[in-house]
């Protein structure tokens, strides 16, 4: 108790993520998953933006690519480098706009040549992985999964005691039917929902008008289904792309911008989510805040 803020509740204990001995990743105060049960929905760019989004209010954040399939966020974050290893033993994760960054793709020869891993194979080396890299003390280890019905997720949060997963949905229900199951299948491993992403919610042209060009309630109705909030609607935008191709995210490039601050706002929200279910007693992990030193067992001062 000695740690936490000034401003935490003193009747609510911090509770811990649950480690048990052969957790990959121990220093790691909170694991969020980034998943959705649907392709190209915009999970690595909202992964991406989150995990920078984080660093950048002050969290000592890392960002595991962990889609061997496809994996997009070297390019997303403009990483060309390999990881290296000093010790022989541990790879040092690369940084980039002071994330720390690992991805599964590093361990292809080839990152064009296709990849035939079965799940149970992607799932070991994923965890292997993750235990080989030093990622030292960290507020949050947010991954970015592949698209699918969540076999990855499920086997992870049998090692990992997961603080929750951010869904990523657009708003139309060919989208959303997909989401739904990897809802399910969250709640039957007991992965909390911590919240839901609606992408591609909305476009405004150049003479501002706003146009759904998939139609509407999409993420509020996912919302509803997991009983989690919606934690943010982000705009189709060019620039997010652009940026993204360019290897400067969006928050980064412009934070002030709407899909920025969008961004920024998601970042405030799942520190809430966290907060909230760690006050609930559930297996979020430890409450937290940014106001530096002593790590990160203590509580953020939570806008309202
Ligand atoms: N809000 C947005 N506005 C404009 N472009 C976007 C937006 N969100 C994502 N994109 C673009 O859509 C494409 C797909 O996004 P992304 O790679 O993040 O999806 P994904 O769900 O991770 O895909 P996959 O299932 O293949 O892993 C990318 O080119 C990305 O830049
Ligand atoms: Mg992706």
């Amino acid at each position: 108790m000695s740690d936490h803020a000034a401003n935490a509740p003193s009747s609510s204990a911090p509770k811990s993520r649950t480690v048990s001995p052969d957790d990959p990743v121990p220093g790691v105060a909170h694991v969020v998953l980034v998943m959705s049960g649907k392709g190209g929905v915009g999970k690595s760019t909202t992964a991406t933006n989150l995990a920078l989004a984080l660093s950048r209010s002050g969290y000592r954040t890392g960002l595991l690519d962990a889609d061997i399939y496809g994996p997009s966020i070297p390019t997303m974050l403009g990483v060309t480098g390999r990881p290296v290893s000093t010790d022989g033993k541990t790879i040092e994760p690369l940084e980039r706009f002071g994330l720390k960054m690992m991805s599964i793709g590093f361990l292809l020869e080839d990152p064009k040549a296709a990849v035939i891993w079965r799940g149970p194979m992607l799932t070991g080396a994923l965890q292997q992985f993750l235990k080989d890299v030093a990622w030292g003390e960290l507020d949050f280890l947010v991954l970015d999964l592949p698209p699918g019905t969540g076999d990855v997720a499920l086997s992870l949060s049998q090692r990992l005691g997961v603080s929750g997963a951010v869904m990523v949905t657009t708003p139309q229900p060919v989208a959303t039917d997909d989401v739904y199951k990897a809802v399910s299948m969250c709640r039957k491993v007991n992965i909390p929902i911590l919240g839901i992403v609606e992408n591609m919610s909305w476009f405004v042209d150049s003479a501002g008008v706003k146009h759904e060009l998939f139609g509407k309630g999409g993420g509020q109705a996912v919302a509803d289904f997991s009983e989690a909030p919606l934690l943010a609607q982000i705009p189709i935008d060019q620039s997010v792309r652009e940026w993204g191709d360019k290897g400067t995210p969006v928050v980064q490039a412009a934070p002030d911008g709407e899909v920025g601050k969008a961004f920024m706002k998601l970042a405030e929200e799942v520190v809430t989510a966290v907060n909230a279910k760690a006050d609930a007693g559930g297996d979020a992990g430890p409450v937290i805040d940014r106001s530096g030193g002593g790590g990160g067992r203590r509580r953020l001062p939570v806008s309202k």
